[in-house]
């Protein structure tokens, strides 16, 4: 048998403008070539071929020496299997066994063939799709990740949640058929990555069929998950569709603090066994920890615990107001008193967000604000899917209704919506009291907040925005002895 080569089963290929985008989701690796230039590249699926039928195809379109083909091929291929986006050998067996693999043991590290790879790439450890900046640098429309909410139903009740409590007791299950159809329309409009969430994704009792046939899509899927439900016979089923990540709530490593926040007895110790059950299976988590008053003590201890294991873990005392504008949820926000205090010690625990408020006070302070720039990605970038087939911005603005998928097609909803195309041109600008205010660095101007926040006016700002801007202004001066 020949030499047999194959893409792994981590590298994905999107095309877009004029060019093919290869990505590994295990090592963030990521390659761009010029589509015209891109004849190799159309050769390589995730069916192991044999490379002579690949140079037999590529002849057809070369006029060259046969010889110097097949070099130029087996230098393609090796130059590619360095990153971990194919692999070649004499069996399928061999393919299989030099697969790039995620373990904890090595986060930054891939481990293929006993070999080590080293990865180079400055992203690797936020686990972001690097790509994703060089899209949006070109300035195509592009939808970079599409949440799916399979479900708005949820076995959880916490505190903080942007969904109304009545209706994530009576939330309807996303239609396997429906799902189907929404994937093979993104597939069509060359959505990137699927996030599947709810409500509690594991609630809906085909999550397995809808999870293979988003693999099958060929899509990166990350999932969003209290993972409470998690059973050891969901192992082999995350195992087969290989998601980049889920995404796991952790409030707190005091089991009555987490149950106070999920408002369910029990939940820290089914999160926490599932947790360990990813992490001894070597399936990567990325563990979110909203701030909110029952955590305030707590969520460095979350910090550290996923810092041991080399997992990222988000916090924010950002908290979205839920969407029929009934402001409940904000009662248990982050009291103003303790913001100093909670801001102090992310700036101590988050090299990143140190360094870029540092240069906002140094190197950015007299840059002026470029008012053209956008606000988020959200209807841009981003989009969500209801289980009940709405079309909104993001999973937050559900009350921004831009299509039903029952009437309309996702690529008419996302090309010819006229309201999506007026929230693509919110930039700056149309907050004057966010350009003009002193603590600009620190204030998050989200549109779907606003609009919770404000029945539905996504341009009024809450003040309590600004007011927490002032203060973590203020602890950052002081933490960083700023005069
Ligand atoms: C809506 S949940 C859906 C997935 C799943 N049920 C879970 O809790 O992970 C996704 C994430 O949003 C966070 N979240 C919920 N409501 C929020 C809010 N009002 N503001 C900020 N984050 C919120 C949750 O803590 C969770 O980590
Ligand atoms: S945050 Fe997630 S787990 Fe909690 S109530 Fe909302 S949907 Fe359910």
């Amino acid at each position: 048998m020949g030499l047999l080569v194959k893409l792994t089963n981590t590298t994905f290929i999107r095309n877009k403008g004029e060019f093919v985008y290869l990505y590994n989701q295990v090592n963030n690796n990521e390659r761009y070539y010029e589509k015209e230039s891109a004849d190799f590249i159309n050769t390589l699926s995730k069916i192991p071929r044999q490379v002579e039928g690949a140079i037999n195809e590529l002849m057809i379109l070369y006029d060259v020496d046969r010889n110097i083909l097949e070099q130029d091929y087996f230098e393609f291929v090796k130059d590619l299997e360095k990153d971990s986006f194919v692999v070649s050998g004499s069996t399928i067996e061999e393919l299989n066994k030099k697969e790039p693999v995620f373990t904890y043991k090595s986060w930054n590290k891939v481990s293929v063939n006993k070999k080590e790879i080293v990865n180079t790439n400055e992203n690797a450890e936020s686990n972001e799709t690097a790509i994703s900046s060089i899209i949006i640098a070109s300035n195509e429309l592009y939808v970079e990740n599409l949440y799916l909410e399979i479900t708005r139903r949820c076995n959880e009740h916490c505190v903080h949640c942007y969904i109304p409590e009545e209706q994530r007791r009576s939330g309807a299950f996303m239609p396997l058929d429906d799902a189907k159809n929404y994937l093979d329309q993104a597939k069509e409009l060359g959505v990137w990555q699927i996030s599947i969430t709810g409500g509690e994704p594991f609630l809906h009792p085909q999550i397995s069929e809808i999870l293979e046939y988003a693999r099958k899509k060929d899509f990166i899927i990350s999932i969003l998950s209290n993972l409470s439900l998690l059973k050891p016979h969901h192992i082999p089923l995350l195992k087969k569709v290989i998601p980049s990540q889920i995404q796991v709530s952790l409030y707190s490593l005091n089991a009555e603090v987490h149950d106070s926040i999920t408002g369910l007895v029990g939940s820290f110790d089914k999160t926490m066994a599932a947790l360990n059950m990813c992490i001894e299976n070597d399936i990567p988590v990325q563990v979110n920890c909203p701030i909110v008053k029952q955590n305030k003590n707590d969520f460095t201890q979350v910090l550290d615990w996923a810092k041991q294991y080399g997992i990222k873990a988000n916090t924010d005392f950002y908290i979205m107001a839920q969407t029929d504008y009934s402001l409940k949820n904000l009662e248990n926000t982050l009291p103003k008193k303790d913001v100093k205090k909670v801001y102090s010690t992310l700036l101590k625990n988050d090299k990143e967000l140190r360094n870029g408020i540092h240069d906002s006070f140094t190197k950015n302070n007299n840059e002026p604000l470029n008012t053209e720039q956008h606000i988020c990605g959200a209807g841009n970038n981003t989009l969500f899917i209801s289980a009940t087939g709405k079309v909104s911005p993001c999973a937050t603005w559900q009350s921004f209704e831009l299509g039903d998928l029952k009437h309309n097609s996702l690529s008419d909803i996302y090309y010819n919506n006229s309201a999506i195309k007026k929230l693509r041109n919110i930039k700056y600008k149309n907050y004057p009291e966010v350009v003009n205010s002193t603590y600009r660095s620190f204030i998050k101007v989200c549109p779907a907040h606003n609009a919770n926040t404000h029945k539905g006016d996504y341009k009024k700002m809450p003040t309590d925005v600004f007011e927490n801007a002032q203060l973590q202004y203020e602890a950052s001066k002081e933490f960083l002895n700023i005069k």
